[in-house]
């Protein structure tokens, strides 16, 4: 009774210009691994957990996108979103079906878009979590230690006096201001979350009922035609109707039997340019190079990405983003990175 949710709805935005809203991220090989990050999550994934168990959530305009990148999967496996409404609409939907499906299910909630390489240590920290929630009425969560005051993330304190390995948590803080971040790096008892959850069906479905009923009960007015022919005019008519919330807003800050288990594995959510660069090979002098074929000369700690193989030549700078990619080429300062989502809204909404 294991299943698995893969989210990949998301845009991306900051891996502009490789990353589009016709084309986003999860869809690309952006390690140059010969596999796009979905795949490489799925496969992750498959190793733990039913293939037929693992569904994938996505906009509706992905659908073909995801069949075509994992051939195995049928179509009731691809949860189709006809709205962009965040992370917390698309969880409950898939808890509701999975739920009707086998009431028993436990179930994992994955992003499509990070980096785990100690796939070992990755599955046996799942399957501990699975194992606690399987009696519980537990929401867990894997935490990170954090290294710096990343405000992309959602901080998680926890109780640092309970000597078990999963803590129990008592607060969640997504997002926070940077001066706040400081002091939970600063306080040693946070993690950051790295969004990937476990629970069962039931536990998550009564927590969407005491802290979102109104989404609740949009989706579970529903439940009926979950899993039959009529779910996706069912999903059609109501699904644009849920608030736009994500997951840590709408259930983990509010929620009061949120627990962590710290990773064992390390981690990264490649959410910019700069963390691909951190986890990829580099050069004697700190160029990483995806796919390109580089002639680099004075050039230091720079991101060179390329989405076909094609000469660059890079002389005289250091720490930059350089991305070919057909009709566009951007080169960006790698410490104004996160500017590169707003820059997007500026240059045009066609690229
Ligand atoms: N199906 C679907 N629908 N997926 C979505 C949607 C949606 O509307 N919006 C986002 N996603 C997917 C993204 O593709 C990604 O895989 C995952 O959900 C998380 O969304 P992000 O937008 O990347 O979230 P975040 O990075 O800002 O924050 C989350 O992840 C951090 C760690 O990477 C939070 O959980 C933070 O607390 C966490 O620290
Ligand atoms: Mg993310």
């Amino acid at each position: 009774d294991y299943y698995a949710v893969i989210m990949a709805g998301g845009i991306g935005s900051r891996f502009w210009p490789v990353s589009t809203r016709r084309f986003p991220k999860q869809f690309h090989d952006m390690l140059g691994s010969g596999q796009s990050l979905l795949q490489k999550t799925f496969s992750r994934l498959s190793q733990g957990i039913p293939e037929r168990n693992i569904k994938v959530l996505t906009n509706q305009s992905y659908q073909e996108l995801v069949l075509e990148q994992i051939p195995g999967m049928t179509p009731d496996q691809v949860v189709l979103e006809p709205a962009m409404r965040n992370t917390a609409p698309c969880i409950l939907l898939s808890a509701l079906k999975i739920h009707k499906e086998n009431p028993n299910a436990l179930m994992l909630v994955a992003p499509s878009d990070h980096w785990i390489e100690d796939e070992e240590a990755f599955l046996k920290d799942v399957s501990q979590c699975f194992e606690a929630c399987r009696e519980n009425d537990k929401l867990l969560t894997l935490g990170i230690r954090p290294s710096f005051p990343n405000t992309g993330y959602g901080y998680i304190e926890y109780d640092a006096s309970d000597t078990s390995e999963i803590k129990k948590v008592l607060q969640f803080c997504e997002k926070p201001e940077y001066h706040t971040a400081k002091e939970f790096v600063e306080a040693g008892n946070f993690c950051w979350n790295a969004g990937i959850f476990i629970w069962s069906v039931k536990s998550i479905i009564h927590a969407f009922e005491q802290y979102l009923p109104q989404m609740f009960k949009l989706f579970s007015n529903g439940v009926e035609v979950l899993n039959t022919s009529m779910e996706k005019q069912f999903v059609d008519d109501h699904y644009g109707r849920a608030d736009n919330i994500s997951i840590d807003y709408g259930i983990l800050e509010k929620a009061n039997n949120v627990h962590m288990l710290e990773a064992s594995f390390d981690w990264n959510d490649l959410g910019t340019w700069g963390a691909l660069h951190d986890k990829l090979e580099k050069d004697e002098n700190g160029n990483a190079v995806v796919r390109a074929i580089p002639y680099t000369k004075d050039a230091k700690g720079n991101m060179i990405y390329s989405s076909s193989e094609k000469l660059i030549v890079v002389d005289g700078i250091e720490d930059f983003i350089v991305v070919d990619k057909d009709n566009v080429l951007m080169i960006y300062p790698k410490n104004k990175e996160q500017n590169i989502k707003n820059l997007l809204t500026e240059i045009s909404q066609n690229f």
